[in-house]
């Protein structure tokens, strides 16, 4: 293999810098191009162009099977790649721009290796003002997932796509930290209701403003079945897979403080703990998350504090289970994948 396939230069650029153009040119032309969103950081390319796309995979190590996103500067443009209808435009009418992904049947200019051979494609209006700028003047709509490797926490920085990308695509275009940090709700419209697959910021409780007709896939909440052909092909992957087993407290809070003072002082651990227990938890690897009632605090830092978990070298890793409501329901997804459904009852 030559040096060239393997190895080469990756720039960190900002929205400011004049270079931002010639990164919007490079990824019209079939080059990857990282880009900050409100949710994650995303790994785009022109989604018109399938060799584009096909690096994507390949740069992420990401399974064949598991379809894009396509990303999109305005919703006026959605009706070009997907069939819209009046739920989409209600839906894009409440909640775009902004971190909410709606599935739709797929017109024939989006090329299978995007959609994974799905007759559906997502489509994606991000709020973030420098994603949408990259979309517009790349000129193209923008097929993007998550800038990780494929199996590690989702970026949430420019510096976690680096990480993992660095030598592998030509331009990171940072934005700082995601305001959200978790990724969009993903949503199908079927028989005029609407189905979560994936929970994010725009919750089942905001989609009911919309249809009362609002259910969540069943795989969120108790996991595939054995068997089960999942109805997002993302759902059947091991995600955001910490280096150390992740295990779930659930229980009242003292006697899951007690639990975890107990690992302290028996194991090489860290603690995911609310920032209110780093006094009550003296000599142990702590990993606050944000307050004990701050899920959009929480939401923001868990992917940055499990990329920190891999690197503190614990054999275990310990946290709190999060509640299945609102907001907290999209961390709960997020790390019950993580921990591979490990919950301990205390
Ligand atoms: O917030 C986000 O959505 C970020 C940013 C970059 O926009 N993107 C993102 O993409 O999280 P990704 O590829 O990491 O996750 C997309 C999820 C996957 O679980 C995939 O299986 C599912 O959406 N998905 C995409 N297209 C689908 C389709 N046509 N039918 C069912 N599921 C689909
Ligand atoms: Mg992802």
């Amino acid at each position: 293999m030559n040096m060239k396939e393997t190895e080469r230069k990756t720039t960190v650029i900002r929205a400011d810098e004049s270079s931002f153009a010639e990164a919007a040119r490079a990824l019209r032309d079939g080059e990857l191009v990282a880009f900050p969103t409100e949710t994650v950081y995303g790994l785009g390319a022109n989604a018109l162009d399938p060799d584009a796309v096909r690096s994507i995979f390949k740069a992420k190590g990401r399974p064949q099977d598991n379809p894009l996103i396509v990303h999109v500067a305005s919703v006026e443009d959605a009706d070009k790649y997907a069939v819209t209808s009046p739920l989409f435009y209600e839906i894009a009418r409440a909640f775009m721009p902004g971190p909410i992904t709606v599935i739709l049947p797929r017109r024939e200019v989006i090329p299978d290796v995007v959609t994974a051979g799905l007759d559906s494609v997502g489509v994606r209006c991000p709020e973030n003002e420098t994603a949408r700028r990259l979309i517009a003047l790349a000129g193209v709509p923008v097929a993007a997932p998550s800038a990780n490797t494929s199996g590690r926490p989702s970026p949430t920085t420019a510096e976690h796509v680096y990480d993992d990308l660095c030598g592998k695509i030509p331009y990171i275009i940072d934005g700082g930290a995601s305001e959200f940090g978790l990724e969009s709700t993903v949503v199908k419209l079927e028989n005029d209701g609407i189905t979560v697959f994936r929970p994010g910021a725009v919750t089942a409780d905001a989609l009911r403003c919309i249809t009362e007709n609002v259910r969540l896939a069943p795989a969120l909440t108790e996991g595939l079945k054995a068997g089960e052909t999942p109805v997002s092909p993302g759902m059947k992957y091991r995600h955001y897979a910490p280096a150390a087993p992740l295990a779930l407290l659930s229980g009242e809070r003292e006697r899951i403080l007690a639990f975890f003072r107990e690992k302290i002082a028996s194991e090489p651990c860290a603690i995911l703990c609310y920032d209110e227990d780093v006094p009550l938890l003296s000599g142990g690897m702590l990993l606050p998350i944000g307050g004990r009632d701050d899920i959009s605090a929480q939401a923001h830092a868990i992917f940055a504090r499990l990329r920190e978990a891999d690197k503190l070298g614990v054999s275990a890793l310990y946290g709190y289970l999060p509640a299945k409501e609102g907001l907290a329901l999209a961390l709960y997804n997020r790390l019950i994948r993580a921990a591979e459904h490990t919950v301990i009852s205390v």
